[in-house]
């Protein structure tokens, strides 16, 4: 089956044995089936957080479960129980027509419910595992179906246990945990300034997903317009003392502190301070002059540095081969690792 339709960057890839499941109960008869058990299974969302640098060696299977519906309701409290095959945006937004707080920071991420978990997608100051109350999956392992609670998902910046077991898991739906209260996250330089520009003093979730929204589509290259999987490399997290060093030579990096998260407690001492700082990629990757460039069709946005984009016929070979050359041009220059934010098939890092 083709996927050049099924991944953001638009690669032609092909999948040996493509499966849609829209119902999850036929899930242990689809994984036992002969042709799929023998291989490697790779779960599909929206496509928007990988990279083909190969075709997919077994079976591609992708979840069209959709239902969302209040789960649990306690007071200002209230549990949502997303399925996995939903649209991430929509989820949104039909919790904030529900008149519930908590996902706005998150709008128009592009994506699944399913894969949101995966590699706990953020922007704006909050990360979905500050949201989620379960991740209902499948294990694999045991074949047996599993309700997993925020601790054991290891959560961490862009990571989970999901993202560094992809053989073992498969998300079958997401609770969230959400308030009728709400509790507005607006620090995150730009969504003040934006909701300003609006003209709008007293906010409330409703206009932090629309102020979210429109910094989205002035910032990020749209899929549907371009290829591209959002920023490909993450931010990188390095000692406090190698970040001050970068800055007294570079004052205009922009360094941010790396947020305590209880179940981090490896990473803060018991005052809850971390010695670690977060960089800008974005920043590190313009300052090499990468901002715009081009190799045939395998580009970087000219809107935003941490974003490669496919031009039209881009391979995933070419564009991790840039990538690849970016991280190398940072290393050399600031001494730096940059490490992908998309999960690659097909080759390692
Ligand atoms: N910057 C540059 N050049 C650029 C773009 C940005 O120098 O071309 C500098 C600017 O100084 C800017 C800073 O980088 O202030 C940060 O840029 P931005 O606010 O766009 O955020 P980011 O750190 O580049 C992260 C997430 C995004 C998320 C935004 C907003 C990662 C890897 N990326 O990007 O997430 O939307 O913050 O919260 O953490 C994604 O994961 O796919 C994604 C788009």
């Amino acid at each position: 089956a083709g996927l050049r339709s099924r991944n953001t960057f638009g690669i032609g890839a092909r999948a040996p044995l493509l499966l849609e499941i829209d119902d999850p109960a036929a899930l242990p008869l689809a994984l036992a089936l002969p042709e799929v058990s023998a291989g490697p299974v790779l779960v599909l969302g929206g496509g928007s957080n990988l990279l083909f640098a190969a075709d997919p060696a077994g079976t591609v299977l992708a979840l069209r479960n959709q239902r969302i519906a209040l789960h649990s309701e306690q007071g200002d409290s209230v549990v949502v129980r997303a399925d996995a095959g939903l649209d991430w945006h929509a989820c949104v937004q039909w919790t904030l027509a529900q008149g519930l707080c908590g996902l706005e920071n998150l709008s128009l991420i592009p994506g699944t419910v399913g894969a949101a978990p995966i590699q706990n997608i953020g922007a704006y100051g909050v990360e979905v595992r500050d949201r989620i109350h379960a991740v209902e999956a499948w294990d694999r392992e045991t074949a047996m179906p599993v309700r997993l609670n925020p601790d054991d998902c290891a959560f961490a910046y862009r990571d989970s246990r999901f993202k560094r077991e992809p053989d073992r898991w498969i998300v079958l739906a997401v609770e969230f945990a959400l308030s009728r209260t709400p509790s507005l996250h607006l620090d995150y330089a730009g969504i003040a300034a934006e909701l300003e520009s609006m003209g709008i003093d007293t906010p409330g979730a409703k206009q932090v997903s629309e102020a979210v929204t429109r910094i989205r589509r002035r910032k990020l290259p749209d899929p549907a317009a371009i290829g591209n999987a959002g920023s490909f490399f993450k931010n990188p997290v390095v000692p406090a003392t190698h970040a001050d060093a970068l800055l007294g030579d570079h004052p205009g990096l922009p360094v941010f502190p790396v947020a305590p998260f209880p179940a981090d407690a490896a990473l803060h001492d018991a005052s809850g301070v971390t010695g670690l700082r977060k960089l800008s990629a974005a920043w590190l990757i313009d300052a090499c002059g990468w901002k715009g460039h081009r190799d045939g069709d395998a580009g970087v946005s000219a809107d935003h540095a941490l974003v490669l984009v496919n031009h039209g016929s881009a391979s995933g070979r070419q564009l991790l081969d840039l990538a690849r050359r970016i991280a190398a041009s940072v290393e050399a220059r600031f001494g730096v690792a940059l490490e992908p934010e998309p999960r690659i098939i097909g080759a390692d890092w």
